[in-house]
């Protein structure tokens, strides 16, 4: 059977360098993959097994290459479970990454902020997580050869990556808060009630995505970093009307010091 990771090989070609980092771009992020050299760009229709989202803002394309000197495999866009895409199916690009050679991943996404001193536009490295999205990935017979059947997270966020996270962000000027990040299944955002009682339960950031991912990535052995873009107060704390639309402006305003900082941890990656 021809996978993914088969296939982009064959388009790289035999000379193209195993890539060392994954980074998966979220919501209004992904401008960041017109930045790989020697890009070898694939849609996601053309890779077996991966799921295609169908959501505004996501382009949906692998791009293999290098940035900042550094070979890496750009994962532009990704599909969310509110788009009906079966849980196990948001595996298939995180394990892709690995198969490539890559032995971490940087995750990023849009996020609304549970914190009022830390608003719209500002970055949040991810130091644990809340699975409230009633799934799990894992969820099926394991596959032996991938990873074992009960996966630790107690290490799931690595603390040297997030240190040289935060390295780069110091580097480029940008405050990176940190905090916890709660995924929801969405797609309706959240109540006023239920983000009175996330925050009881100690989110910093809620959002759609990421955390199957993380938790494919350690089942797999991938390095995990994450950082969020925050797009806005979570309900009830401020007093925007949530949108997909606004989450895709705020990015943008993010998405320009996201770039930088990434660019900067990618580079000094060792
Ligand atoms: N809630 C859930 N997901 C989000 C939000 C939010 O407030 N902002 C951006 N993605």
């Amino acid at each position: 059977m021809t996978t993914a990771a088969d296939v982009i090989r064959a388009a790289a070609g035999a000379n193209a360098p195993t890539p060392r980092l994954g980074l998966v771009l979220g919501s209004g992020l992904g401008g960041l993959a017109d930045a790989v050299q020697d890009a070898t760009a694939i849609p996601y229709a053309e890779l077996p097994g991966f799921p295609v989202g169908s959501v505004a803002g996501h382009a949906g394309r692998l791009v293999l290459g290098t940035l900042a000197g550094t070979p890496v495999v750009v994962l532009q866009g990704r599909a969310h479970l509110y788009e009906g895409i079966p849980v196990s199916d948001l595996a298939v690009p995180v394990r892709t990454v690995r198969a490539l050679g890559a032995e971490s991943i940087v995750l990023t996404n849009a996020a609304g902020s549970l914190r009022a001193d830390v608003g719209p536009g500002r970055l949040m490295a991810l130091t644990d997580h809340i699975n409230m999205m009633g799934v799990n990935p894992l969820t099926g017979i394991n596959n032996d050869t991938i990873g074992p059947r009960f996966v630790g997270l107690g290490d799931a966020y690595d603390l040297p990556l997030k240190r040289a996270l935060k390295a780069a962000a110091v580097a480029e000027g940008v405050d990176l808060s940190e905090g916890v990040y709660l995924a929801v299944g969405g797609p309706s955002f959240e109540t006023p009630a239920e983000i009175r009682a996330f925050k009881v339960l100690g989110a910093d950031a809620v959002g759609m995505s990421t955390v199957p991912e993380v938790i494919v990535a350690r089942h797999c052995g991938l390095r995990v970093v994450a950082v969020s873009a925050i797009t806005n107060l979570a309900e009830g704390l401020g007093d925007e009307v949530l949108t997909h639309e606004h989450t895709l402006a705020s990015a943008a305003t993010a998405s320009a010091d996201l770039q930088r900082v990434l660019t900067r941890f990618v580079k000094d990656y060792v």
